[in-house]
């Protein structure tokens, strides 16, 4: 058996140890064991292909392998055997995240090899960047000359460690990898090359630099090409938090700007963070033959209690809905990926009800949508629950005084607690709420995707109950539920 097909068996045969009470239905997660970062997202031939960070013998974080799933519809995802394993001495402590294009009909991945240069594996390492090959999509070689970008072509100014998470992108005949970096002093930035032929780099600039409050390193660089701007999206580090803002160990955020490649330069005007919930990490983006921007992200963090590991269920981490990145105006937004729509059953619809007090809905679940819209007349707050049990509760309100949104899981279950909050505006006197529930994990869409936020939650199998509530009168202009059913 070859080394790479190892894994592949030990999934096979472990499969039957997955505890499946908290595993989700509609969203990709892991065959087996531990998986972070999506990576080398891309569109190719038939199918998307989504790539992940993947320790398949056990629930935990352990050398990096690839994982591997192929879906037509971005919903429904089919694994595929494990696609890079830690094997060669340029890779052998991980094969970190990266990304994928598509020459000459072949996928091409890009990612790092992580490697401890010392006996004990510990914060002694370097990383380099590497490529494999695949005509089929299916397997993958990896390229003969691998390092393609070595730890000698880092620049001065930037970490000799942290040096990861390639992106490749093409503009003209020019290829472009942005890496992520920090400054060796505790500032993230991300570092530029490029090449005419995917084999040899060059580096060109130190593309942006974050200052004391945006992360100690930078990760998983991303970005999305509109016509007057570009978006950069990065995964920092230990940000500091600001207020009701990056309260999460580290933050996914983006920079609204402009690329500008000669100078290999992003002149940015603001940022933002991707996503205003807890649980959000590392997301990446691919353009799809549509023309689409579909991202998808890590929906876990950090140095955070991985409940299905604790309870030993034998899996760990799950991604995103797909999300489409649009700009509106100057804005950018988030929606859930249409697809999802043709997935919907079992209507559950109310219209115009005068809401004051709590309503328990004659309709439960563990694994729909809703999409309702709220008018509020005298209410200072209303909201909904849902995974509402005896005890339980996941609440999801909007404070009319204040004009802030707020997730609290502090009674979700047996997970970790705490609320989110994201200022939001009524939009000709109304909120508009799209929320995806799945077993363990929800994610609510407000204003048409203006803002999202999202979270992991850990509830009791009795806890199945929806309800609305009002402090004062709210008109629910309407409501609507469909179960979300993939079989
Ligand atoms: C981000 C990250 C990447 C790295 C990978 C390792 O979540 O730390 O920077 O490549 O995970 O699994």
């Amino acid at each position: 058996m070859s080394k790479i097909s190892n894994p592949n068996e030990f999934i096979r045969r472990s499969k039957v140890k997955l505890i499946p009470m908290y595993r989700l239905k509609y969203h990709l997660m892991g065959e087996y064991g531990w998986i972070n970062d999506p990576n080398g997202f891309i569109q190719f031939k038939d199918n998307y292909h989504l790539f992940y960070q993947h320790y398949p013998y056990d629930a935990v974080w352990g050398p990096m392998h690839w994982g591997h799933a192929v879906s037509k519809d971005l919903i429904k995802w089919t694994y595929l055997p494990i696609a890079l394993a830690p094997n060669k001495d340029y890779d052998r402590d991980g094969c970190f995240s990266g990304s994928a294009i598509e020459k000459n009909g072949k996928l091409y991945l890009f990612y790092t090899g992580h490697i401890y240069t010392k006996k004990e594996k510990n914060d002694d390492y370097k990383q380099v960047q590497n490529m494999a090959i695949s005509a089929d999509g299916i397997a993958f070689e990896k390229y003969e000359k691998n390092p393609i970008i070595d730890d000698k072509q880092i620049p001065d100014k930037a970490s000799k460690k942290d040096f990861r998470d390639p992106r490749i992108f093409k503009i003209g005949d020019t290829y472009y990898l942005l890496i992520g970096s920090n400054d060796e002093h505790g500032i993230g930035q991300i570092l530029m090359y490029k090449s005419i032929d995917l084999k040899k780099w060059e580096f060109v600039n130190i593309l942006l630099k974050g200052n004391e409050d945006t992360g100690i390193n930078w990760e998983c660089p991303d970005i999305v090409r509109f016509d007057d701007r570009d978006i950069l999206f990065v995964s920092a580090q230990y940000m500091r938090p600001n207020g009701i803002y990056f309260r999460n160990i580290h933050s996914s955020i983006y920079f609204i700007g402009k690329l500008d490649v000669d100078r290999g330069k992003f002149d940015y005007e603001d940022y933002y963070l991707a996503d205003y919930g807890f649980d959000f990490y590392a997301p990446q983006i691919s353009v799809d033959k549509n023309g689409r921007n579909i991202m998808i992200a890590w929906m876990n963090m950090w140095e955070t209690d991985l409940v299905t590991n604790r309870l030993g269920h034998n899996w760990a981490g799950a991604m995103t809905l797909p999300r489409e990145v649009i700009k509106i105006g100057e804005e950018i937004y988030f929606k859930p990926i249409s697809e999802i729509v043709k997935y919907r059953k079992n209507e559950y619809s109310l219209q115009d009800i005068e809401l004051n007090g709590e309503v328990n809905l004659e309709t439960n679940g563990i694994c729909y949508e809703i999409d309702a819209e709220f008018e509020p007349q005298d209410a200072y707050e209303f909201g909904v629950k849902v995974f509402k049990g005896k005890c339980e509760e996941t609440v999801l309100l909007y404070n009319c005084r204040e004009r802030l949104f707020t997730f609290n899981r502090e009674r979700s279950g047996i997970g970790p607690k705490g609320e989110r909050k994201a200022e939001v505006e009524l939009i000709d006197g109304r909120l508009r709420l799209n929320i995806f529930v799945d077993v363990s994990s929800v994610e609510v869409f407000i204003n048409g995707g203006k803002k999202v936020m999202t979270g992991r939650v850990y509830p009791d199998s009795q806890s199945v109950n929806i309800s609305l509530f009002s402090n004062g009168l709210c008109k629910v202009v309407n409501f609507k539920k469909w179960d979300i059913g993939l079989e």
